[in-house]
């Protein structure tokens, strides 16, 4: 529609839905989506997360027939979380543990479902910290938590303590027991206030203090390139960038320099201010379309978030006429 005009017109793109989608320049797909799972102990048991709508902590059982359900509709990767009913370090590495059963009730019950287990220690340390104090005894501790999930039959195992050298502690211990499991490190985790409604409902608030001096200054972005580099050196075949929402700049930076699968984490907070706008009439449902987009758009190739259900459920309607 240039014609005699002596500018481009762009709105001639936006004049319909169809035509709006000719023009789009990135999609979300099914398989871009992780959904993080609370697994509590026992059977029937679901609590709800008072900050977290739509969102419980569930026993295995009950957390399958979630995941069959959500498969039908194109889940395709899960991350479980364990939230045990007693607090003790040892119980993170316990082959009877909360994870390592639900690992592997879920891996005989449900076909073709990718299960990443998170590794960390804050839910089971009286502390609530993701250490025992020293840097290097809690790789030790780590690396026997990821081979216990390993064990189990995760298929991924998730390090998200961000101490010094767990890959490396973690690769090797696996390495050494014969299990080739893929690390995804959850190399820039930054030292956030939006993962609150998380630790209510991992029950992983720490005890005193806060995690500043474990996980990143959230003003770095150079220096999320260089755990990155390092978390791959060490024998990560996947990063994660978390939060995502206020991190785009990371994930873009990221993206750019590293080619290996990119994930990002939409976290608890993010997930609670989003519905907080449209719970109260502020914004419409869109936004979570928005943010997720927009997430993939910077540069993610997976994103884990709570809005997985909702998205698997419109993703067609939002991509389609
Ligand atoms: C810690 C851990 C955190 C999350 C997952 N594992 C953050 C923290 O408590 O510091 C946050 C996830 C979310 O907010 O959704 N190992
Ligand atoms: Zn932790």
């Amino acid at each position: 529609m240039q014609g005699d005009k002596m500018f481009k017109s762009f709105r001639e793109r936006r004049v319909d839905r169809a035509t709006r989608l000719k023009y789009q320049e990135t999609f979300l797909s099914k398989e871009d989506f992780v959904f993080p799972l609370f697994i509590v102990s026992g059977r029937r048991r679901k609590e709800s997360i008072q900050s977290m709508k739509n969102i419980y902590r569930m026993s295995v059982d009950l957390a399958i027939e979630e995941v069959e359900s959500l498969k039908e509709k194109g889940l395709k990767s899960i991350l479980i979380f364990g939230v045990p009913d007693k607090k003790g370090v040892e119980l993170a590495y316990d082959d009877e543990g909360i994870v390592q059963n639900a690992v592997r009730e879920i891996k005989s019950a449900v076909k073709d479902i990718t299960v990443i287990t998170d590794v960390c220690l804050c839910s089971y340390n009286p502390t609530g910290h993701c250490h025992v104090g020293d840097n290097d005894k809690t790789c030790e501790i780590l690396a026997k938590v990821a081979l216990s999930h390993a064990r189990a039959g995760a298929d991924i195992v998730a390090p998200s303590d961000m101490m010094d050298g767990r890959v490396y502690y973690i690769r090797k211990l696996l390495d050494e027991n014969g299990f080739s499991t893929p690390i995804l490190s959850y190399a820039a985790k930054f030292a956030s206030n939006l993962y609150g409604p998380f630790r209510e409902a991992a029950d992983s608030t720490p005890a005193y203090g806060d995690r500043k001096s474990y996980q990143m200054n959230y003003a770095n972005s150079f220096e999320a390139l260089e755990e990155i580099e390092e978390d791959i050196k060490e024998g990560a075949l996947m990063v994660m960038i978390k939060p995502a929402m206020s991190y785009l700049d990371v994930i873009h930076k990221a993206k750019e320099k590293f080619k290996v699968p990119l994930y990002a984490y939409n976290v608890s907070g993010e997930y609670a201010m989003v519905n907080y706008l449209i719970d109260s009439g502020l914004a419409k449902e869109d936004l979570i379309y928005e943010i997720l987009i927009c997430i993939k758009r910077a540069g993610a190739d997976k994103i884990v978030s709570y809005f997985t259900p909702y998205i698997l459920e419109k993703i067609d309607e939002y991509q389609s006429i």
